[in-house]
């Protein structure tokens, strides 16, 4: 955020009770139209400028106004709640039932109050709620008319939104028919039309190598999963959104014709969708009354951390249709639920220095050095401030006091400073104009933001590229680390990768850091990598956007490294002094592999694996996919909402495996 805005964010807050004391509806005036401000950066550009938390306080000292004023909150301008993600580069869609928001609760006490007021508006106690994770993406409604998806839409300010059904149609999840079931079964209890609810996201792993894609392309960070699930779904090439591997949940319906077609109970909804073949919300609980309602909220905020997508809180909702209906909604939200939002975790801690890493492609990161401080569990003392620009916007200068978070939760960042505690003594970091590691001047090309250091010799480049190329995700050189990489480069014995291999073995036992012993494992080690399977090498080549998927496409299409280096100039140099060295990559032989001479059959929904990842673990490791299930079948692998294909596994007697199963056998090399 601009140091301008964020002061001003402060001001606001902090200025309140004061504006409150001469003018209350000028307040929530101006807190409604600064609260609008924001909504139209969250969800019409995809760029917010505030933390969610930070956005929430407001949101909470507007409600707190209008509660204690109410006759100025009536005349003040009223806010259009729902905010408005429509972007003007799609028509524009009705939803036949609004789509609403959900009234939020952020402690245990208004947790406490959410109940009381349902058990007393519904007189009755112990009320039986689900509670489950709330996805962090982008709401979305699609229909299905007579089994068919005939629509996708954003939910808009609730009324219209953005039809999205094109690229919808690539999200590999999101099934085009409705599978029905035997019948009797619930799947077979088809309605003519129907809207269903639900999120699209972006797992986390997703999200990092998505980013890192963009960063060796020299390009902006995502700075959040939900930024980049908005940002993918507008795209106007729907091609982009199936290289993505972008995710959707369902969690609710609207409209529903035939009306008594929609299922009595939360939990009979979810069984239902997922008979259909959707994807639907996992890990719920059931808890009956207050007590059990605050102890399962924890659960899931404990549970989350195992989670591969971003949550942002739990949504309680009242299990029981009849319940939702006779409480019905109100202007924005429905009554029967709420969404209890987990506090950010953050900490506050000062910035020591700011240092620079030269990544192997040579671009310039900053990181924030910072005093060891507490986050989530583990201890944080560095951050990446991702680039220069970054820096700027922030203005985040040594010895500030700076906010850290684990942005999409797994990496650390700083998101802000604590302008309130900035010293005089606090120092602008100056990017400076050549590469810290060689001296060379630094370059930044046009249309990008990254700082790069061209020099291909650059040490602190040639380090990374040997530790990358002897990773275990390329060839896998075990004992050759980094500080025995540091060394090799210092000693000017490895000036590229092709020198790896002509390591002497007296040399390397003249270093006096290593026995005899384990010189000889290193040297065997390197040896044996020379017969590394071909995508192993193709990916250690470090060439940018080729990661392990495209190297092992790469690695079937073309079949040995010297027709990879005639098609890909960019490996041809670096190829050739491998080949020179004796590296004679393999094709791994059907025989010595995992699943080698089996058919799996995938049906239904796996908790963490794409179909498509699935399929490629197994097919990497020697195996089949089929389609459909006979006695030739080796295993069933069932997730969530299989039907059809698991009961024929069962009737013909072949294996049912779950995800975990089947990673198992995977390992099992
Ligand atoms: S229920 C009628 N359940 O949060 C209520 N919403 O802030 C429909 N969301 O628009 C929403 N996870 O896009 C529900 N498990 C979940 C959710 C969830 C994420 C989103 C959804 C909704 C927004 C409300």
């Amino acid at each position: 955020m601009k140091p301008i805005r964020y002061i001003l964010f402060w001001l606001v807050l902090a200025l309140l009770p004061v504006a409150v004391a001469g003018d209350p509806q000028q307040a929530i005036s101006a807190l409604r139209a600064e609260i609008a401000r924001h909504d139209e950066l969250y969800h019409r550009k995809a760029a917010p400028e505030i933390s969610d938390s930070d956005y929430d306080a407001l949101k909470r000292r507007l409600t707190e106004l209008e509660r204690t004023h109410p006759a100025a909150a009536k005349l003040a301008p009223p806010l259009t709640e729902i905010g408005d993600d429509r972007s003007g580069l799609f028509a524009t869609v009705r939803h036949r039932e609004r789509m609403l928001s959900l009234e939020k609760a952020y402690t245990e006490a208004e947790l406490r109050a959410f109940d009381a007021r349902l058990a007393k508006a519904l007189r009755r106690d112990a009320l039986e709620y689900i509670v489950e994770p709330k996805y962090d993406g982008l709401a979305v409604s699609v229909t299905y008319e007579r089994g068919k998806l005939v629509r996708a839409v954003t939910r808009g300010n609730g009324m219209d939104g953005d039809d999205i059904t094109a690229n919808a149609r690539q999200l590999r999840d999101l099934p085009g028919e409705l599978r029905v079931g035997r019948p009797g079964a619930a799947a077979n209890r088809q309605p003519d039309s129907i809207e269903i609810r639900g999120e699209i996201y972006v797992p986390f792993a997703e999200f990092e190598r998505v980013n890192a894609e963009r960063e060796l392309a020299g390009e902006t960070r995502f700075a959040n999963p939900r930024n980049l699930a908005a940002g993918t779904m507008r795209q106007l090439d729907a091609r982009v959104i199936g290289e993505r591997g972008l995710r959707v949940v369902f969690f609710g319906i609207g409209a529903c014709e035939p009306a008594a077609a929609r299922p009595a109970t939360q939990r009979m909804l979810y069984t239902t969708m997922a008979a259909w073949g959707l994807p639907v919300v996992e890990n719920t609980r059931t808890a009956r009354g207050a007590d059990e309602l605050v102890r399962a909220i924890a659960a899931v905020n404990e549970a989350r951390r195992r989670f591969n997508f971003p949550t942002d809180g739990a949504v309680v909702k009242l299990a029981e249709r009849a319940l939702q209906d006779e409480l019905g909604v109100g202007e924005t939200a429905p009554r029967w639920a709420v969404a209890y939002k987990f506090a950010p975790e953050r900490a506050e801690t000062q910035v020591r220095a700011i240092t620079l890493q030269v990544g192997r492609t040579g671009v310039l990161t900053p990181v924030a050095e910072l005093v060891p401080v507490e986050l989530s569990g583990s201890t944080v003392a560095r951050a990446t401030l991702h680039n220069r620009d970054e820096i700027a916007r922030k203005d985040v200068r040594v010895g500030d006091f700076v906010y850290v978070e684990k942005a999409g939760e797994i990496i650390p960042a700083v998101v802000g400073v604590n302008l309130g505690r900035r010293t005089v003594e606090a120092r602008e970091f100056v990017f400076p104009a050549e590469c810290p590691e060689c001296g060379t001047a630094v370059v930044t090309r046009e249309s990008e933001v990254a700082v790069r250091c061209v020099n291909a010799s650059c040490p602190a480049q040639l380090r990374r590229r040997v530790a990358h190329y002897a990773s275990e995700a390329c060839v896998d050189i075990g004992g050759l680390g980094p500080a025995m990489i540091e060394t090799l480069v210092a000693r000017g014995w490895v000036t590229n990768l092709a020198d790896v291999y002509q390591l002497k073995r007296d040399d390397l036992l003249a270093l006096g850091k290593n026995n005899a012993k384990s010189v000889d494992r290193l040297l065997a080690a390197i040896e044996g990598s020379k017969r590394a399977e071909l995508w192993r090498v193709i990916h250690g080549l470090g060439i940018p956007q080729i990661g392990t998927v495209a190297a092992k496409e790469l690695a079937q299409r073309h079949g040995t490294l010297e027709a990879f280096a005639a098609a890909e100039p960019r490996a041809r140099d670096l190829a050739a002094a491998l080949l020179a060295v004796g590296v004679r990559p393999t094709t791994a032989e059907l025989g010595t592999r995992a699943l080698a001479g089996k058919t799996f059959v995938l049906t239904g929904t796996l908790p963490n694996l794409t179909r498509a990842q699935a399929t490629s673990k197994i097919e990497a490791a020697g195996g089949k996919a089929g389609s459909s299930v006979s006695r030739a079948t080796s295993y069933v692998v069932a997730g969530a909402g299989a039907g059809a294909k698991l009961e024929q596994a069962r009737k013909l007697g072949v294996p049912v495996l779950d995800e975990a199963g089947l990673l198992r056998m995977l390992e099992r090399k």
